[in-house]
């Protein structure tokens, strides 16, 4: 029998970790705790929405979708955000997610602004030519342990998906699109990707630092 297996009930698709006591893993957007985030959220308390410089209408492509949680604060503060996830799993269940919301009158509004993608962000990022004003990249972090672990759902992703070890080369792929603000988010210590260019901001908490990267172009006509 395999460690990982993905199931469906009457409240939609779940990973299953057979060698873990931890709750499966759904994605949702209609948990209390993250409307409650959701309704704070704002360019002043969400890095997020600080580091993508959030207004409405902003073309936002989300390279590493996740269970969409980012992608979710930016489409509700008015970004139109295009999901790009290559795990199927993870596809599969965020997919179920955005149905699941299209239909609760809290989330509809913000969940219209969602699209997603099953693709390599690296493939899908070589056919793109400027259709979107900003890149946002969260690949995942190397495993800490401690206090500074990460927690719930990102836990469990962490023992599903692993590391990231191709982050580099999204990174400078995204770098290489013209005219775009990229935004890639690492943990506040360590986990740093070292190309030789720097970014243009930083902007930090207690468990992440996220990167601004202004592209040629807008490098000259944007600021924060
Ligand atoms: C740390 S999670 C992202 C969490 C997300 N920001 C959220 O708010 O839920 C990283 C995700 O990016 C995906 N990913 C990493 N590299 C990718 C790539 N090149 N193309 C598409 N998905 C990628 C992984 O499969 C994983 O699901």
């Amino acid at each position: 029998m395999s460690r990982y297996r993905l199931d469906k009930d009457e409240h939609g698709y779940f990973l299953s970790d057979t060698f873990s006591r931890q709750r499966s893993l759904r994605a949702n957007f209609d948990e209390p705790s993250f409307l409650r985030r959701v309704g704070r959220a704002g360019k002043k308390n969400e890095l997020v929405a600080k580091s993508v410089k959030v207004k409405p209408g902003l073309k936002v492509l989300d390279c590493t979708a996740g269970l969409g949680r980012d992608s979710f604060i930016l489409a509700h503060l008015g970004c139109d955000v295009t999901m790009c996830e290559r795990s199927s799993v993870l596809h599969c269940l965020l997919e179920d997610a955005l149905t699941r919301a299209k239909h609760d009158e809290r989330l509809a509004e913000t969940t219209a602004r969602m699209s997603l993608i099953k693709e390599d962000a690296l493939s899908l990022l070589e056919r793109s030519g400027g259709e979107f004003n900003v890149i946002y990249l969260d690949p995942m972090f190397p495993e800490k342990t401690g206090s500074a672990a990460v927690k719930g759902g990102m836990q469990y992703l962490q023992r599903f998906i692993g590391v990231d070890r191709d982050s580099e080369d999204l990174l400078r792929a995204a770098l290489s699109t013209s005219d775009t603000r990229v935004v890639l988010k690492r943990p506040a210590h360590g986990g740093l990707i070292k190309l030789n260019v720097a970014p243009q901001h930083v902007f930090k908490n207690r468990n992440s630092r996220y990167e601004v990267y202004l592209t040629a172009a807008s490098a000259s006509a944007a600021s924060t």
